[in-house]
């Protein structure tokens, strides 16, 4: 038995294309296992707690609860039109789910993997409130970047713990936080570095995530599992706090098992199942570290497999809702009313599961038309209407050969859903589509039925066998486009196993075929691609945030030393003295000053341009000046400042 997972979409926003790279491909994946005749449990859920969806909620004028109820019913639709199938959708807010968070929580206190701790909080005077998580924005400890209270989103992309945060700011108000100390709980992470070490190594799935979670391992911190909010799951040993979000996120996963099947005992405390959870590999380190460890502490069962997909990129970008590099799959995709069997042709066969992935509109255009229409469904058409006009009913009888080619063609598939290589599965299917054209054109069936038509009934037949496999082994990818070409030549999907391809009917009959799918024209992506354009385009490009001004340290420096670089009639090489330390920086200013004018000169450095070498001598960080008809003039302070001050 195995239970496969989906990383739970957070209940506070549309789906995009990008949270499709989890559910499209897992549920492919369970459609094969099933299709091979394994038992399969499959489930998913929203995700409902955490600061962002208080902090939205109170934006939208809504409850929290009305809040995720929304989204949830959207999750529910949009999985829905794109026939991903779980067994139980669940949500984080029901009390079946509470319950076992909290005994899951209890299991770990009692297990000794619990401490109070007291720490120092952001805390808003003006607002009264401490500030968990996406209520406080502040700078980055590691990297100096502008972050939010639980992750460095926009720098170094390490999660924050409660406290760390330089420089906190109330989100509410905008006011300066202070800290101030309170009691809360952790999680012993750190007690889990050898059980980490041995689970890593043995831990099937993608090497993407495996080798970033490998990465971490000698980096562990104990976890804040506390926050205060009252929105969340209560914390069992003081009910003032509430967990925080990705304590009881994960645990959803066991929840929604128990509601999905009374073999849950089997799954979660008996260890008789493999446990596979799909994910983006955005949510690696809390898949790969943080939950094993959670489980193994509360004495429940643990994953066999993590397999992450590379990340979704648009047109090119990184998919960004702010910037408008998003594709909105109801409210875009679906409402174009394009069949939802392309996305998922696409979600599987652009590259390989673990890759990032490009959704282009213009790549997807090519791949419907060119891929799913003249090549599969063009074969699968031109064979039904041939059979349909010229026999309606076939005595089947099949050459070994084409036996062989459909044997073939399932044995990759089979090994390659083993290793969750997507890609290569339908690739098979598209090349057994091809193999089925050419032997289709060699044979010339239109031509030998003038002459001989017993002979061309048993080219058909053997196209029709290859119609047949490649209905079953693209099911799992297609389900809806495949469904309705089946009804034709009278088979039921649903009911199909893999090894079906192979077996030979005695007759098929073969009903008026409708054309399986529906070219794409370029007139219906044309205001898609618009769409991300003008999105893009309201953020004017040439503006520069504040944020992005603060991360450039200007400061002054001042001349230590300069000498001219041979061989060269602009460049000087200078030792700025910027505060902190002396550096060496390469500037071309030779033709403007003499060495000896410029020792001691004050001037304004970019202290964190990253190094370069010019001439060969390296350079640390870059002097600024005016261009006057090219010739470089060095900004200096009005006054007498000393070296290291900061410009801003
Ligand atoms: N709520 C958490 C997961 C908790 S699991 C116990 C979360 N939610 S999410 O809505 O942000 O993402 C849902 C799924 O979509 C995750 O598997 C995530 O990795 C995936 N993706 C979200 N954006 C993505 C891309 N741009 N590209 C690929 N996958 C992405 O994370
Ligand atoms: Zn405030």
């Amino acid at each position: 038995m195995k239970l496969v997972t989906c990383g739970l979409p957070y209940a506070n926003g549309k789906l995009h294309v990008g949270h499709l790279r989890t559910y499209v491909p897992a549920d492919v994946y369970v459609r094969y296992l099933r299709l091979m005749g394994e038992k399969v449990v499959f489930i998913c859920g929203s995700d409902c707690h955490g600061t962002p969806i208080v902090v939205n909620a109170e934006k939208e004028g809504l409850k929290p609860q009305e809040l995720v109820d929304k989204y949830h019913e959207h999750f529910k639709r949009v999985f829905k039109a794109l026939n991903v199938e779980f067994d139980f959708f669940g949500k984080t807010t029901e009390s079946y789910h509470h319950e076992r968070t909290r005994e899951f929580v209890k299991k770990l206190a009692e297990n000794g993997y619990i401490y109070k701790k007291e720490i120092e909080l952001a805390y808003c005077e003006n607002c009264n409130m401490f500030l968990p998580d996406r209520y406080v924005e502040g700078i980055c400890p590691y990297c100096k970047t502008p972050a939010r209270g639980d992750e460095c989103d926009q720098g170094c992309g390490r999660h924050l713990e409660p406290g760390e945060i330089l420089e906190p700011k109330c989100k509410i108000c905008g006011n300066k936080a202070v800290f101030r100390k309170q009691m809360h709980y952790f999680f012993k992470l750190t007690a889990f570095q050898d059980f980490l070490e041995e689970y890593l190594s043995n831990l099937s799935g993608t090497e993407n995530a495996l080798n970033y979670a490998r990465q971490w391992i000698g980096n562990l911190k104990d976890w804040c599992i506390t926050r205060n909010l009252d929105w969340g799951v209560r914390f069992p040993l003081d009910e003032s706090l509430v967990l925080y979000v990705w304590v009881d996120a994960p645990i959803g996963y066991i929840s929604f098992t128990e509601k999905a099947t009374d073999d849950w005992r089997k799954i979660w405390l008996e260890g008789k199942a493999e446990i596979i959870h799909f994910i983006g590999l955005d949510i690696a380190y809390h898949h790969c570290i943080f939950w094993p460890a959670m489980l193994k502490g509360a004495n429940y069962a643990l994953p066999s497999a993590v397999i992450a997909s590379g990340m979704v990129k648009i047109e090119g970008k990184n998919l960004s809702k702010s910037r408008g590099y998003v594709v909105w799959v109801e409210d875009e995709y679906l409402k174009a009313g394009f069949n939802p069997d392309y996305l998922r042709y696409y979600l599987v066969n652009y590259t390989s599961h673990d890759k990032d992935l490009n959704f282009s509109w213009d790549v997807f255009r090519e791949k419907v038309n060119n891929e799913i229409i003249a090549t599969f469904g063009n074969f699968l058409f031109r064979i039904l209407s041939f059979v349909w006009k010229n026999f309606g009913v076939v005595s089947m009888e099949v050459d070994r050969e084409i036996l062989s080619k459909i044997e073939e063609t399932k044995n990759k598939i089979v090994n390659a859903i083993k290793k969750w290589e997507f890609k290569s599965a339908s690739d098979a299917v598209m090349e057994l589509a091809s193999f089925g054209n050419v032997y289709f054109q060699n044979s010339k069936p239109w031509e030998l039925l003038k002459s001989d038509k017993a002979k061309t009934m048993k080219v058909v037949a053997n196209c029709l066998q290859i119609v047949k496999a490649l209905l079953i082994l693209s099911y799992p990818i297609m389900p809806k486009s495949m469904e309705k070409v089946a009804g034709t030549i009278g088979i039921n999907l649903g009911n199909c196993s893999i090894d079906d391809v192979l077996k030979v009917d005695e007759k098929i009959e073969v009903k008026k075929p409708d054309l399986p799918f529906k070219k794409i024209e370029n007139e219906e992506i044309e205001p898609l691609k618009k769409a991300i354009q003008e999105k893009f385009c309201e953020k004017n490009e040439s503006e520069v945030s504040i944020e992005e001004f603060r991360k450039m340290d200007f400061r002054v420096g001042k001349i230590v030393s300069a000498q001219k670089i041979e061989g060269s009639k602009k460049l000087m090489k200078l030792v700025v003295d910027i505060g902190s330390e002396k550096r060496q920086i390469v500037a071309g200013i030779a033709e403007s000053y003499s060495p000896e004018e410029l020792i001691g000169k004050l001037v304004v450095v970019l202290a964190n341009l990253k190094p370069a070498k010019l001439m060969g001598v390296e350079s640390r960080s870059m002097i600024l000046a005016v261009d006057v008809e090219g010739k470089p003039i060095l900004l200096t302070p009005e006054r007498e400042v000393k070296p290291g001050e900061k410009v801003k």
